[in-house]
């Protein structure tokens, strides 16, 4: 078979191993494997290169994604959706495996609605994806936000100072939450509930007023503010937001609200890039033998998903349906943690 390959949306820690397990596995079937550059602007203009043994060799340690990424729409006009069913025929594919969150995986879903033989790998570090207990990038990035946060403490503690550490989470705080609870925050606002200030502020105090003289807050950058808000910029193709900023806000209200000297930190992209942990490697590695197992077994808008500790398919439609978000009784739980 000829089987092409994209990675699209924000890089993350665990692509390329996938693209190295995609490929390894498709060389056991003898395939042709065809990678398609910068996602869905690479299929819009035919940008190929091939992927081998020497290609993929020592991709499993390596962040970011080799084949490059983009956040292209192909179904905002309808030139490009027929440019993009047109090159997959003159490409000559028999399949497309499309690695990606659910924008990437959106466009997949439709593709696959209208015949075209796709698969989906699930890729995000935001763990917002339906359908999969866990997307690789997510461990990684936990991972290099926990370490960031450890060492914020360090200062925040030398100075007596509040810490305010921003993340990426756009509509979901998983990162925020498990990297707020693996650092043992003082307090940690996620885009699914709304934040309360007064609260978070006056717990800032009592912990001063019992002698602890700094504390970390972490924060998702789709947080909810009552008044401040992140600052919101340009929109991108698939119309989101582009965030950054709301840590400023919180801070500078904290500092406002406590007399605390209290100072921002914005960890940004750092969290995306590096290699993968050895989680997300493993973790890549399964789907993307899966997704090549699906494209030969035929099951055509599908997409590789971890459910426990077993690897199976899901329906592409109902994992891009809705955003997977951190459920209010997890938060609740784990808030017992940090409001004491
Ligand atoms: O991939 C999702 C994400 O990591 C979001 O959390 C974040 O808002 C967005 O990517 C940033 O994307 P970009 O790199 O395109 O600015």
């Amino acid at each position: 078979m000829k089987i092409g390959v994209l990675t699209g949306g924000g890089d993350c820690p665990g692509l390329n191993p996938a693209i190295r397990a995609i490929t390894l596995r498709a060389m056991d079937y003898g395939d042709q494997l065809v990678g398609i550059r910068r996602g869905w602007a690479g299929l819009l203009d035919c940008d190929t290169c091939d992927l081998t043994l020497d290609v993929v060799e020592d991709l499993i340690r390596q962040g970011g994604t080799y084949l490059e990424s983009s956040r292209t729409n192909p179904f905002k006009r309808d030139e490009d959706v027929r440019r993009t069913v047109a090159n997959i025929k003159d490409l000559g594919l028999d399949a497309l495996i499309a690695l990606g969150g659910e924008d990437t995986l959106g466009v997949a879903n439709k593709l696959a609605k209208m015949g075209l033989p796709t698969v989906g790998v699930p890729k995000t570090m935001d763990n917002d994806l339906r359908g999969t207990d866990y997307t690789f990038g997510f461990n990684s990035a936990c991972q290099v936000a926990v370490e960031a946060a450890d060492r914020l403490k360090d200062t925040a503690r030398s100075h007596r100072r509040i810490i305010v550490l921003e993340v990426m989470g756009r509509h979901a705080g998983w990162v925020a939450l498990e990297a707020g609870v693996g650092a043992g925050a003082d307090w940690i606002l996620i885009p699914e509930v709304r934040a309360d200030l007064d609260e978070m502020c006056e717990h800032l105090q009592q912990l001063r007023s019992r002698g602890k003289h700094y504390g970390l807050v972490v924060v998702s950058e789709g947080v909810k503010l009552p008044k401040a808000r992140g600052k919101a910029a340009r929109l991108d193709a698939f119309g989101h937001e582009r965030l950054q900023g709301a840590a400023a806000g919180i801070a500078q209200e904290v500092e406002a609200r406590t007399g605390f000297e209290t100072r921002e930190v914005v960890l940004g992209h750092i969290i995306r890039g590096g290699p993968p942990s050895a989680f997300d490697r493993m973790l890549a590695t399964r789907v993307g033998i899966k997704a090549v197992e699906l494209v030969h077994e035929g099951r055509f808008g599908t997409m590789a998903a971890l459910r426990g500790t077993r690897i199976v398919s899901v329906p592409l439609e109902a994992a891009t349906s809705k955003l997977k978000r951190v459920p209010r009784r997890l938060y609740q739980e784990m808030k017992t943690l940090f409001n004491n």
